[in-house]
């Protein structure tokens, strides 16, 4: 097996042979998100997914962000290192139980989180994701709104616009849902000049206790304009790469999971994207997404209501 930084050029040059480019969550792991032509959050990566002239898209990150891109780019090849990159939300949330839940209520708009499959995408209004979600539902004033799957940022959702009327699914990411406010208190008590920087999928004590709460991209926007020198940051500890690279001065401590020994809270189906996978997708053009026409199409429009409610 050839080393990760041999692995490395291996891919620059298939890259450029193949007029491929790779777009990379910020929770993937560091040697991923350096071979990367684009590190983003959920929002940034499928406007770069509906931006990019290349032939091939190689989506470095879990399986419904490829979709994504595959729904943006019906024309080019979008690679997925490894399929079995989940993700919980997208899995609490099938599309049969989804349209019956739907079909409750048939005079609310349908507002689904990114974090789902292209199924359930193609049975929604307006997607959104945590960088956008506040600004689409109140866009929708004086709307009734059904809201999936994730509970804990649907109830944020309802907290920041005060639309407590929003009908909620009952799906958690198991990432966030793990974070201990005890540890983070804890934390706060031996670092009390630390701001704790939280994303929207943890619970609400969590929230309560953080000094401000975003996406991953809001929580590095952060803290490029805050001034701090210490933050505790609750999310996947992928984004530790970025903050450190970004801004290597300032001390960012992990908060650690309720059941952690390691004191990091890691999302295994974004670490199962590795070098060798992104190497020999590229070498094979596949795995491949592939999604049939019809559910493209209805999703790919409560993806571009998105995309339009967010310029
Ligand atoms: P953002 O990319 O919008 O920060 O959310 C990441 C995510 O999918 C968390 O599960």
């Amino acid at each position: 097996m050839a080393d990760n930084t041999t692995l490395a050029d291996k891919i620059a040059a298939l890259k450029r042979e193949k007029n491929a480019v790779i777009l990379a969550h910020y929770y993937t792991r560091p040697e991923v998100q350096q071979v990367a032509d684009f590190i983003g959050d959920s929002l940034a990566l499928s406007q770069a997914a509906a931006a990019t002239d290349a032939d091939i898209i190689l989506f470095a990150g879990v399986y419904f962000m490829a979709e994504t891109a595959k729904v943006l780019s019906p024309g080019k090849k979008v690679l997925i290192p490894d399929p079995a990159a989940g993700c919980s939300l997208a899995d609490s949330c099938s599309a049969a139980d989804f349209r019956r839940f739907r079909e409750r209520y048939p005079d609310h708009k349908v507002v689904a989180y990114v974090n789902t499959s292209v199924e359930v995408k193609a049975l929604t209004d307006i997607c959104c994701t945590s960088s956008n979600a506040v600004k689409i539902i109140r866009a929708l004033e004086g709307q009734k709104i059904l809201f999936a799957p994730d509970r804990n940022l649907g109830d944020y959702l309802k907290r920041v616009t005060g639309r407590d009327d929003i009908v909620l699914w009952d799906g958690a990411c198991h990432v966030h849902e793990k974070f201990s406010l005890e540890k983070i208190l804890e934390l706060k008590r031996e670092h009390p000049d630390a701001k704790v920087l939280a994303h929207p999928e943890c619970k609400k004590p969590v929230l309560l206790a953080a000094d401000f709460v975003g996406s991953t991209a809001a929580i590095i926007d952060y803290v490029g304009s805050d001034g701090g020198k210490k933050y505790i940051i609750v999310t996947e500890s992928g984004i530790l790469f970025e903050l450190q690279e970004k801004y290597p001065e300032i001390d960012f401590i992990p908060a650690p999971p309720t059941d952690s020994t390691c004191g990091c809270n890691d999302c295994e189906y974004m670490k199962l994207v590795t070098l060798p996978k992104i190497y020999d997708a590229l070498v094979n053009e596949s795995p491949e997404v592939v999604i049939d026409e019809e559910v493209r199409r209805r999703a790919e429009g409560s993806i571009r209501n998105m995309l339009g409610m967010s310029k």
